[in-house]
């Protein structure tokens, strides 16, 4: 009998191996505090480690940009059609020659495994077809948007070594796909509810965020689940080395595609900013986090530490205009609604930019712009008690980042994520390490 995964009985979790954790659904993990402090001491070495990426990564493509520009200046994109840019259709994907032949062929055997594992349950309710399940389950913790979505390339290569057929299943705040769809040549990587039978040996391992998925994917569970696995940096080096070009902007929008609420968010925003695919670039601030000069003064506050947040706000935006000088616009997304409105409403460059409008200089002139900020951008896995559709602005500003030009970002995994879908090829950071500035001059 097929019965909806959400109704599974809980099980006491038991221990398959000294690293793996077997979880069944709807179990709660109890008394395993120690774990997420291990947990949370790991992701900040981890994360320290990929800001060091970063940092290398940015200074080959700061000296890069201007080869950049000439780059994408022939990739021959119509721009006229933000849609397509948007619903990158697979087909074009998957004729780029710079996206590897493996990622064609499993686009293929994940279609066809996928179908065979239905076929198997309705025959003979068994199937041998693998499974690894990239999840965010009700009381699993998942951490923000970039935590749950960043490592989806490598999950896929991952999944084509190990012959498994990638899923993603989120419960919080809702199902992904009221945010993004896989397309319909695509990879389906949808959960229906009944997908797995209820009462069966079907574990859902989980290897928790701290553990070896790598090698936990290559053993024998069929079905593996993974919450995050900090894998995003082993995937730049694999583009770097291997491929030897950046495809993780492809591989994800091979994936995921936004809803057709999202989707029609994303238009109208863009049609009302009158912002191009391409001929715009953006400022990512993550302001509210927790560094230490933040948390010495009692945590954020926009009023208090203002000259500290508006100077930082000023130093990313003539990063962005280093990056992309002359850009027709420049987009803002922030955590910190009170820093959007300092930047469009009082800041040096909007009394500039009316300046130079009002004596026709607009080339030197720095254009932002932001989509209605009256409401903050909440933190996926931190804030509380809100509607699915409160999440859309989140979804929205990334993928508004990702089709731009250029990305400057600072701190945390979403504007990092952002530049990434943009292409990855002109991007830099205004915050590194701690929260420290990199130091960027005014555009002349
Ligand atoms: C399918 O198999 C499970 C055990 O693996 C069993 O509990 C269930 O009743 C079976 N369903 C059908 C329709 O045979
Ligand atoms: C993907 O899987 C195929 C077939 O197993 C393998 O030949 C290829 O090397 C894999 N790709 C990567 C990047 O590991
Ligand atoms: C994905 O598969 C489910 C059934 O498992 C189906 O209902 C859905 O339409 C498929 N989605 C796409 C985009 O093919
Ligand atoms: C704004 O214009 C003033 C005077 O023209 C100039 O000194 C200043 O550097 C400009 N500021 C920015 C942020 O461009």
């Amino acid at each position: 009998m097929i019965a909806s995964i959400i109704h599974r009985q809980p099980k006491a979790p038991n221990v398959t191996a000294t690293n793996t954790m077997t979880l069944p659904r709807g179990t709660e993990r109890r008394g395993h505090y120690r774990g997420y402090l291990l947990m949370a001491f790991i992701a900040i070495g981890a994360y320290f480690v990929g800001l060091k990426t970063d940092i290398t990564t940015i200074l080959q493509t700061k000296d890069e940009a201007s080869h950049g520009l000439e780059v994408k200046r022939t990739r021959g994109i119509d721009i006229s059609d933000e849609t397509s840019e948007l619903h990158r259709p697979v087909a074009k994907i998957l004729n780029n020659p710079k996206v590897p032949t493996w990622v064609k062929n499993y686009v293929e055997w994940h279609r066809q495994q996928r179908q065979k594992y239905f076929d198997d349950m309705r025959a003979h309710n068994t199937s041998d077809v693998r499974f690894l399940i990239s999840r965010c389950f009700k009381n699993d913790n998942c951490g923000g948007l970039s935590d749950r979505l960043q490592d989806m390339p490598y999950n896929l290569m991952l999944a084509n070594q190990t012959k498994r057929v990638l899923l993603v299943r989120w419960e919080r705040p809702t199902k992904l796909e009221h945010f993004l769809v896989p397309q319909p040549d695509g990879i389906n990587w949808t959960v229906p509810d009944d997908m797995f039978p209820e009462d069966t040996d079907w574990d859902w391992s989980l290897v928790e965020y701290y553990c070896d998925i790598d090698k936990e994917a290559h053993g024998d569970e069929k079905i593996l689940s993974t919450i995050r696995d900090f894998q995003a940096s082993i995937f730049r080096e694999y583009e770097e080395n291997i491929v030897g070009h950046r495809i993780y902007h492809e591989i994800f929008r091979l994936l995921f595609s936004p809803s057709d609420s999202l989707s029609s968010r994303i238009q109208s925003t863009m049609k009302s900013l009158n912002l191009m695919p391409n001929q715009y670039s953006s400022v990512h601030l993550r302001m509210q986090y927790p560094v230490d000069v933040i948390k010495n003064d009692g945590g954020f506050s926009f009023e208090r530490q203002k000259s500290l947040i508006t100077g930082w706000a000023t130093n990313a935006v003539n990063c962005a205009a280093n990056l992309h000088p002359n850009a027709a616009k420049y987009y803002v997304s922030s955590d910190s609604s009170q820093t959007i409105k300092y930047l469009l409403e009082e800041s040096r460059f909007v009394q500039n930019y009316t300046d130079a409008t009002k004596h026709q200089e607009h080339q030197s002139a720095v254009k932002l712009v932001a989509r209605d900020y009256s409401i903050e951008n909440p933190h996926i896995n931190f804030a509380k008690n809100l509607e699915p559709d409160e999440f859309m602005s989140v979804f929205e500003d990334l993928f508004i980042m990702g089709l731009g030009k250029c990305v400057a970002h600072g701190i945390g995994g979403y504007g990092r994520l952002a530049a990434a879908l943009s292409g990855g090829e002109c991007v830099m950071r205004h915050r590194g390490d701690g929260g420290n500035m990199n130091v960027c001059t005014q555009p002349t």
